[in-house]
This record gives structure tokens, C-alpha cells and sequence, in this order.
């Protein structure tokens, strides 16, 4: 949600500021901008300032190809205070054209804050909440940018992460964190400042995540970070295992079709060195739990939003039937201003792909809080919520850049599935039960690639209902979150409206909207459920609705029913859910296509949600 990057170093700082912006285009794409900074010779001179509505591709064209400069920032938006438009756009300037900022967050009192400094002169030009920090840095700035920012902030309240430049002090960045990722890159000779590590892998894997509280000051050969009480800190330098290429498109068209296809190697990864077939279990050290603590939980809570909070509604079924342990689901945004009831030995899971969705992060600091444990299941490597949670589980899907998440969640189910059998195998499962279910989840990478293989198939029928104006989709037990799924992946990327629905469910008030214009988009178990999903389908079409079935390949009575049938491979019914929502994924995607969206852009979304 909105990206910064910053550079300092020998090379051209805009072509990097651009080409690093385009990397973090899918946090925010309503409009960007660079603030560059003069070189040395011209020390005390304004700043060069470019900024442009719309696409990086907009500003791009707006910067000069040999502008000058080695040391600036940029900043891609999503708008959360003041509309889209040029002026609103990030990098903002103090009044004297010498400080320029940019900030990811939402500074909570800043109409109080813009009240004190109109009342000293201050002229604002834009109608965003950040442009007050700014000011409130050159309200500070006596010769020295860090001590300026540092004391900023003990005004700020909210959310940030800042990076800020100042005309006269060439070379330097300085940048603070409260609740919006900052990551430090350390090049050679070079250093680059981002709110994500993809906008500095084609510089370095040298990184270090900066802590809520901290400040950062960097030149070309050095950085220092420093804590709120203004010690100075040693902090560690991890290396980012991600390589250039997984975030490059890789000759997909673009990369929502990539990282769908990606999925039977994403969830190899997530199964790797995971299934312990000797004992019939899984192995999953990142846990952090002795075997005690382990046999100690009886409760699962799981926390998450969107597409992660999906994963989590799968996972709680799972935890149920296989492991037998009461299991809930509830979504971040919801339990934390609940006053929830935190009951001993239960373990919360905080599922997210991105590892700083707010409301998840808050919701699980609030169960922290109350001391339950809470356990992350998260893609992004040292993300806020990974780092925060007591131990959990990589997901290892690799980066994933279109805003729809696609990868993640199936390499979330993947979790899901060995933390059911962990559990399963320390109450009722058997060796040989477990050894089963390993053997399943061993081939769910084959199904999955059986599932894509009806690429064709399922770009006809998108094709022939993209016309619709709604759509319902239906499942039971373990495929009704995936219909959800379904659902929202439908929604976000076409814009056409869709519900999803346990198909049990439709009866009690949704069958009033099935018409012949109104696709129902059915999930077919293969377990005891099958035959009264095959009762709602015939409801639906004794009601004139079109039918289409996503089932087992070879199931004849449902394709005989259904005016159009998606055969998938057949599983056992427990893994279902991995051979039904790629062929939803697909469909999604190509109605959007034929809809001509853009699909990994949607419109007034971004990836990784850092305010509420
Ligand atoms: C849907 C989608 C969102 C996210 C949600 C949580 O395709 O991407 O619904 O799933 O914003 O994000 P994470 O998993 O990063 O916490």
C-alpha cells in the first residue's frame, strides 16, 4: 500500500528511483513521483521534483532521460487522504523547496498538526495528510536532517514509514518506521531504501529491516540506525534468498497468469522438506514449540483477512476433522475491536502473504496482548507479522506481485495441511493414516498442474458467460471457503459482482437472485456431499439459471446436469480444495481479460494492506 525508494550512490539516481517504482507498482498505482536531489558542486539549490497521475509508465515519460543526480526518492500512492492528482502525489516539499518527504501510513493528527503550522506561515499546496511532515521537519531543521526527522516524530501520531532528503546535505537519506515497512538495501559503494525488498533486488540482497521506533541515516559508503531513545544500533544484515527473475514476468502475458501457473512448484516449495514419512508427520521447526507445549494446545484460532483469511477457513475445517481440535477462523479487522475472549491453550495462526496487513498485525498484537501465543503463516520473509509472532511457518511461494494472490493462498493451504496432520499424529492418527495423508499431499503438485491443464476449457466458458452481471458460487465443507475464494477473486479482478455461498445455503434467500442471466458456478465434492450438491444444482436449473460445474473428471451425471463442466483430477475429498480453486483462478482471470481489466492492477486496490 504505496511504495517508497530511495538511492544514494555513484549511479543515476533516477533511472534507478524509476525502475524501482515500476517494481513497487502493485502497492499503489494512482500516481508517483521522484524528488532528486542536486549534486554536490550545486549544494543549497531546490530539489528537482516530477510527479504524475496515473501509471509509473506516465512518470516515466515525465522524467528527462539524463536528468541529473545521485540521491533521491520516489514514492508510488494509493490515496488515502486528498484525491488523485498530480499536487497530492508524493514526493511533498517544505515551503522552502529544500526538504522533500515521502511517507507510506496515515498521520492521525494531522489537521492539528497543519493548524499549529499555518498559525507560523506555513502555505500547504496539497490536501494529503503527509505533507505535514515536511513542514514539521523544516519547523525542525537546524543544519542537521536526522535530528530534525528525529524530533518530528515525537509529534507524529499514526502510521509511517518516511524517507526525506534536504537539499543541503547532499547525499544523505534519512528514514524512520512506525507500523509501515522500511527495508535498508547496503550495495557496494551504494545504498538503497525501500518499503519492499523487490524495488532493491536488482541492486543488492544485502538488507536490513528496520524496526518500529528506528531511524535510519544513510550516505553512499555508510548507514546508521538509531532507536527512538537515539542509541545507536548494531543491526543485523540478512540476505534475500529471492531471485531477480521471480519477479520478472517471464514471458507471461502478465503476472497473475505467471504466478497461477507457478503453483505446482509454489506449493512443492511449501511442501519441501515438510513431510516426514518415516513417522508418518510433518516437520516443522519454524514452530519454535517443544513437543509439550504442542501436546498442551486445544484450541486453534486463526486470523487473517481476504484471500489469507480463506486459507485460514479451509485450515480451521482441517484442524477439526483430521486433528479433531475446535478450530475457528475470524477475520483480523473484526476481532480486534471485539474485546475477544482468549481462552487457555489456544494457539492463533496470523495468516498473510504479504506479513503486514494492519489488520492482522493488530489484531495480533491485540492477542498478545491478552498472552496467547500467536504463530505467523507468511510469505514475505522478515514482514512485520513474521518477525512479531513467536515462531510459525514460511510459506516460501516466492514473491508474488499481482494484487490478486493466487500462490500464496494455495501454499497457505499447503501450511494448513501439514500443521492438521502435525497435530492429527500427536492425538488420534495412526503411522499408517498419516503416512496416507502424506502420500496425498506429496501429489497435490501434480493435481494442481492436472487442474491448469484445463486452460482451454475454462477460457470457452469464461468467454461464453462473460456478459454476466452476476455470478454465484457455490460449494459445501472444505470447497465452501474456496467458492468464497472463487468469489472475491472474480470480484477484485472483473468487477462483476459475485457471492460466494455454501451451497446448502442458497434455499434460505440467495436462489431469489438465479435467473437466466445469472451464472451459478457450482464445486462438486466427491465425498457424501456430492449427491445433495447435485439436488442444489438441479434447483438452480429448475429455476432457469445456467449451471457450471467444476468436478471430477469422469463424472458423468454432473456433466449431464451442468450446461457446462470443468473436469479436474480426481482426489480424495480432503484435498479438493487444491484441484478446485485453480480452475477459478483461470476463470477469473480470463473473464477479466475478455473484460479487458487490467488484471494485475485492479482498479482501487493495492497489495499489501498497511492501514485499516
Ligand atoms: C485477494 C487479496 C487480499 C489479501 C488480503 C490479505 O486476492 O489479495 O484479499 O488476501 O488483503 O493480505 P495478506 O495475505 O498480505 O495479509
Amino acid at each position: 500500500m504505496c511504495g517508497i525508494v530511495g538511492y544514494t550512490g555513484p549511479r543515476q539516481v533516477s533511472r534507478i528511483l524509476v525502475e524501482g517504482l515500476k517494481r513497487l507498482e502493485y502497492r499503489g498505482y494512482d500516481s508517483a513521483g521522484i524528488a532528486v536531489q542536486k549534486d554536490v558542486a550545486q549544494a543549497g539549490e531546490p530539489i528537482t521534483l516530477i510527479k504524475k497521475t496515473g501509471k509509473i509508465a506516465e512518470l516515466r515519460k515525465a522524467v528527462p532521460k539524463d536528468l541529473p543526480g545521485h540521491c533521491g526518492i520516489g514514492h508510488t500512492r494509493w490515496a488515502t487522504h486528498g484525491v488523485v492528482n498530480d499536487v497530492n502525489a508524493h514526493p511533498h516539499l517544505d515551503g522552502s523547496g529544500k526538504i522533500a518527504i515521502v511517507h507510506n501510513g496515515i498521520i492521525e493528527n494531522y489537521v492539528a498538526l497543519k493548524e499549529m503550522l499555518e498559525k507560523e506561515g506555513t502555505v500547504f499546496r496539497s490536501d494529503t495528510d503527509s505533507e505535514v511532515i515536511a513542514h514539521l521537519i523544516s519547523y525542525h531543521y537546524d543544519g542537521d536532517l536526522e535530528l530534525a526527522v528525529k524530533a518530528s516524530l515525537k509529534h507524529l501520531k499514526g502510521t509511517y514509514g518516511i524517507a526525506c532528503i534536504h537539499a543541503d546535505e547532499p547525499g544523505r537519506i534519512v528514514g524512520a518506521r512506525n507500523g509501515s515497512p522500511l527495508v535498508i538495501g547496503v550495495g557496494d559503494g551504494e545504498m538503497l531504501l525501500a518499503s519492499d525488498v523487490t524495488a532493491m533486488l536488482a541492486h543488492t540482497k544485502r538488507v536490513v529491516y528496520l524496526n518500529d521506533g528506528e531511524v535510519v541515516s544513510m550516505l553512499p559508503h555508510e548507514f546508521k540506525v538509531s532507536d527512538g531513545d537515539d542509541r545507536v544500533l548494531d543491526p543485523k544484515i540478512d540476505h534475500v534468498a529471492w531471485e531477480l527473475g521471480a519477479i520478472e514476468k517471464e514471458g507471461y502475458s502478465c503476472y497473475m497468469e505467471k504466478e497461477i501457473f507457478e503453483q505446482p512448484d509454489s506449493i512443492a516449495r511449501a511442501l519441501s522438506g515438510r513431510m516426514d514419512f518415516e513417522y508418518g508427520s510433518s516437520k516443522l521447526g519454524g514452530l519454535d514449540l517443544t513437543k509439550k507445549e504442542l501436546h498442551a494446545i486445544e484450541r486453534v484460532r486463526v486470523i487473517a483477512a481476504g484471500t489469507s483469511w480463506h486459507a485460514g477457513l479451509v485450515g480451521c475445517q482441517l484442524m477439526e476433522s483430521v486433528a479433531r481440535l475446535p478450530a475457528t477462523a475470524e477475520l483480523a479487522s473484526e476481532l480486534r475491536y471485539r474485546n475477544p475472549v482468549v481462552e487457555p491453550n489456544s494457539v492463533y495462526f496470523a495468516v498473510s502473504q504479504s506479513g503486514e496487513t494492519a489488520d492482522t498485525l493488530y489484531a495480533m498484537r491485540e492477542i498478545q496482548r491478552r498472552g496467547s501465543t500467536v504463530l505467523g503463516i507468511c510469505n514475505v520473509v522478515g514482514s512485520t507479522i513474521a518477525r512479531e509472532s513467536a515462531g510459525g511457518v514460511y510459506v516460501h511461494s516466492g514473491p508474488e506481485i499481482a494484487v490478486a494472490s493466487t500462490k500464496a493462498f494455495t501454499s497457505q493451504l499447503a501450511a494448513f495441511y501439514l500443521l492438521a496432520l502435525l497435530f492429527a499424529r500427536m492425538h488420534d492418527m495412526s503411522h499408517h493414516e498419516g503416512v496416507e495423508f502424506l502420500g496425498r499431499l506429496k501429489d497435490v503438485p501434480d493435481l494442481v498442474r492436472g487442474a491448469l491443464a484445463q486452460r482451454d476449457t475454462i477460457q470457452a466458458i469464461a468467454k461464453k458467460y462473460s456478459h454476466a452481471k452476476d455470478f454465484l458460487f457455490l460449494g459445501r465443507g472444505l470447497l465452501y471457503p474456496i467458492a468464497l475464494e472463487g468469489a472475491l477473486k472474480l470480484k477484485e479482478i472483473s468487477y462483476v459482482h459475485a457471492e460466494g455461498y455454501a451451497s446448502g445455503e442458497i434455499k434460505h434467500g440467495p436462489i431469489a437472485l438465479v435467473s437466466p442471466d445469472t451464472p451459478s458456478l457450482f464445486l462438486v465434492p466427491n465425498d457424501y456431499l456430492r449427491e445433495k450438491t447435485i439436488s442444489n444444482m438441479k434447483e438452480i436449473k429448475a429455476r432457469g439459471g445456467p449451471v457450471i460445474a467444476v468436478a471430477d473428471e469422469g463424472d458423468e451425471l454432473v456433466a449431464s446436469i451442468a450446461d457446462d463442466y470443468i473436469p479436474v483430477p480426481r482426489t480424495h475429498a480432503l484435498f479438493q480444495p487444491f484441484t478446485m480453486v485453480p480452475p477459478l483462478q483461470l476463470f477469473a482471470y480470463f473473464i477479466a481479460l475478455e473484460l479487458g481489466r487490467d488484471v494485475d492492477q485492479p482498479r482501487n486496490l493495492a497489495k499489501s494492506v498497511t492501514v485499516e
